[in-house]
């Protein structure tokens, strides 16, 4: 399969979600060079992309989107006519410890890679591209019924959500004011192989190997609509080549599940992988102390995206869970290295006195 894209920027393509579109990119389009820029921040792991590190068609190269003199040289040399912006600060629980470190990377950061393509491409926009990948959480919390659209009023409520939709404004002023190319998705929660555990389904499976309690913020009542992260990269792709210059796409596949369900059912299932009796796992459940502004649900409706470009998903949520349950357990050596030292440290003080 072709791409019209010749060289392609993926910023963060060591992280969760950018090291599965880094991977796809690199093997389906061998005939385009793709640049990994990533600072390699706690989020950001070698590892997740070993496979295709010796690849041809791929380049690493470790540094900061804040950096604008990096950005220029990159812009120069690699001549890019697509750019993926996956990079970001990306934990909820961390922006309301550390709020600024959202704003420096979320929104200065994307403003400063805006500033690059635009003087990279310097007017000729012809066959360029920036994609900026963002959350449904910019558009806040949702009540029991209703789903998130591309026309809901953004109404971001964490330091996260209103770096992410800051930036997402930035994205779409650069397209009105300089003529910019660019297209935003929002994706609901994604979940799959090479999720950092800090997050609640990988944290909750690495908690279970080691017999841990499982944290479960307030009654674990709130609602996250999960999505394979392949599937979500997989609607990067065909956004990127089909999707239409300046509009946005909401990305998600209906999947609600309270906090509570879903870790009954990851209990449920990996009992069973491990061998232990029925409801060992489901006997670490702990409830503590809620997130400040918790918000109560988020769902998204994919209309457009499934009417427009006839995506859907293509993953049921317990095989999902399935496969990614299997991948931690067969990558204990993975999840191991990146449970150490300064994770151990996060996790005390994220977690200490919340009981
Ligand atoms: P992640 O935290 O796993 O990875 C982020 C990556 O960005 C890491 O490799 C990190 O090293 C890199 N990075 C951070 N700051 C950087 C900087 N200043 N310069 C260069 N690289 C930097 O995040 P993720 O979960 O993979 O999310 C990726 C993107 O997708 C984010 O923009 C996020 O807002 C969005 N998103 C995530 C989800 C989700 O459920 N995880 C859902 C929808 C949208
Ligand atoms: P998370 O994976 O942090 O994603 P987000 O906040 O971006 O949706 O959290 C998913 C849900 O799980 C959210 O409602 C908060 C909750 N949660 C817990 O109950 N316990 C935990 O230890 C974590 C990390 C999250």
């Amino acid at each position: 399969m072709e791409t019209n894209h010749k060289s392609i920027l993926i910023t963060g393509g060591a992280g969760f979600i950018g090291s599965h579109l880094t991977r796809l990119f690199v093997n389906k389009y061998p005939g385009t060079r793709i640049v990994n820029l990533d600072k390699l921040t706690y989020a950001g792991n070698l590892e997740n992309l070993k496979d295709i590190e010796k690849k041809e068609n791929y380049i690493f190269v470790k540094g900061d989107i804040c950096d604008a003199e990096l950005l220029k040289s990159l812009f120069e040399q690699y001549s890019f006519d697509g750019v993926l912006h996956c990079a970001a600060e990306s934990h909820v629980d961390r922006s309301i410890t550390d709020p600024l470190a959202f704003v420096n990377t979320n929104v200065l950061g994307t403003v400063t890679l805006l500033n690059a393509a635009r003087a990279g491409w310097n007017g000729n926009f012809e066959g360029k591209l920036f994609y900026h990948i963002s959350t449904d959480e910019v558009y806040g919390s949702l009540g029991a019924t209703g789903f998130f659209t591309e026309k809901t009023p953004y109404d971001p409520r964490s330091p996260y959500s209103s770096s992410k939709a800051s930036s997402d404004h930035f994205v779409r002023a650069y397209h009105h004011t300089y003529g910019i190319p660019v297209i935003v998705s929002n994706c609901s929660n994604n979940y799959g192989p090479y999720h950092f555990p800090e997050k609640l389904i990988p944290l909750c499976i690495n908690n279970i190997i080691h017999s841990k309690p499982l944290p479960i913020y307030g009654k674990g009542e709130n609602v996250r609509d999960w999505l394979f992260v392949e599937d979500h990269v997989k609607a990067i792709d065909l956004i990127f080549h089909k999707g239409r210059i300046g509009e946005t796409y909401n990305i998600g596949g209906h999947n609600e599940w309270k906090n509570i369900d879903i870790i009954r059912e990851l209990c449920k299932q990996m009992d069973k992988k491990l061998g232990r009796p029925d409801g060992t796992s489901e006997k670490l459940i702990t409830f503590v102390k809620d997130r400040a502004g918790h918000d109560l649900r988020y769902a998204i409706d994919p209309t457009k995206l499934t009417e427009e470009l006839g995506w859907k998903p293509s993953l049921q949520f317990e095989e999902g869970l399935a496969r990614t349950i299997d991948w931690y357990l067969a990558n204990e050596k993975w999840l191991n290295d990146v449970t150490s030292g300064e994770y151990m440290k996060y996790y005390e003080e994220m977690y200490s006195g919340r009981g």
